[in-house]
């Protein structure tokens, strides 16, 4: 709640509520929180801290724009808003929701590998499970079909359908719109992939490699942001589950059209198995 507010809803200071003007539409566990903490080093970035599942809840959606507003972050009338919900990606209802808010929004995709993505995937639910003390069943079990075969309606494999998705928001937005973030090299590297994020937002370029620093113990990098050190939570840089090399390349092959099919339609290719 906003303390100071006229009339307009705005403070005294002109800081107020906005609608995003950014939004991180997934994937799932491409390194969403990573790219939102590390876009949030910016001084012109206001955050939304958590997942806000506006437009894919049915319960949120329907109760408007107004409330949608009162889940962001008080910010400054020069800052951008953003939010990060990475159901949104694979909710085929959310892009035209997104579209009538705003047609002209710049949306943020973070990917990264598609069969990495699957374990860690995979692993998360694992861990929700295991903090509700209730059993999972071992990978291989939700991969495979009892003919051997990938089973095609298991939803983790399902979402790194990255074409399938994309299509859905390229009948609403042109791809200029749609600024896709390289999670693998986001982990290895990710200054670089920040200052493009920066471009594309056309924000100033405040955010500096040395708001970056390896962090051996925790194998990432973690964030410098005046003086302050900082990782990311330990749910983020999990070890994924040893998988059985062949079935590590039924995945694999499993993904080569579908990764064909999106490079296509990015007109840009990236480095996955
Ligand atoms: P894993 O935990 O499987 O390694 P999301 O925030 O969308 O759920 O994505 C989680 C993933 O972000 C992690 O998946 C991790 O690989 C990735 N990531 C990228 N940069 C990171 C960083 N600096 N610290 C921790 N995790 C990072």
């Amino acid at each position: 709640p906003l303390r100071d507010e006229g009339p307009s809803g705005a403070a005294a200071n002109g800081s107020a509520q906005q609608l995003p003007q950014t939004i991180i539409i997934g994937v799932r566990k491409g390194g969403t929180r990573a790219l939102l903490e590390m876009l949030s080093l910016h001084p012109d970035v206001a955050a939304a801290e958590n997942e806000v599942h506006f437009f894919d809840w049915e319960e949120h959606y329907s109760q408007g724009l107004g409330w949608y507003l009162r889940q962001m972050p008080v910010s400054a009338p020069h800052q951008l808003t953003v939010e990060k919900t990475p159901a949104y990606f694979t909710s085929p209802k959310v892009p035209e929701r997104v579209h009538s808010m705003d047609p002209g929004i710049r949306l943020l995709l973070i990917l990264r590998d598609p069969s990495e993505r699957v374990l860690s995937d995979y692993t998360q639910v694992l861990y929700n499970h295991r903090q509700k003390r209730k059993p999972y069943p071992p990978i291989e079990q939700l991969l495979l079909r009892s003919d051997g075969r990938l089973d095609a309606d298991y939803k983790a494999l399902n979402r790194s359908l990255y074409h399938v998705h994309l299509r859905h928001w390229l009948r609403f937005f042109p791809l200029r719109r749609i600024h896709v973030v390289d999670g693998d090299r986001l982990i290895r590297d990710p200054f670089p992939e920040i200052q493009k994020v920066e471009r594309f937002l056309k924000l100033s370029p405040q955010i500096n490699a040395s708001n970056f620093y390896f962090n051996k113990t925790k194998g990432f990098y973690c964030l410098r942001d005046g003086g302050r050190d900082r990782c990311l939570h330990e749910s983020k840089g999990r070890a994924h589950p040893q998988v059985d090399p062949k079935l590590l390349n039924k995945l694999h092959e499993y993904f080569h059209e579908p990764n064909k099919k999106f490079f296509e339609l990015v007109g840009r290719t990236f480095d996955w198995h």
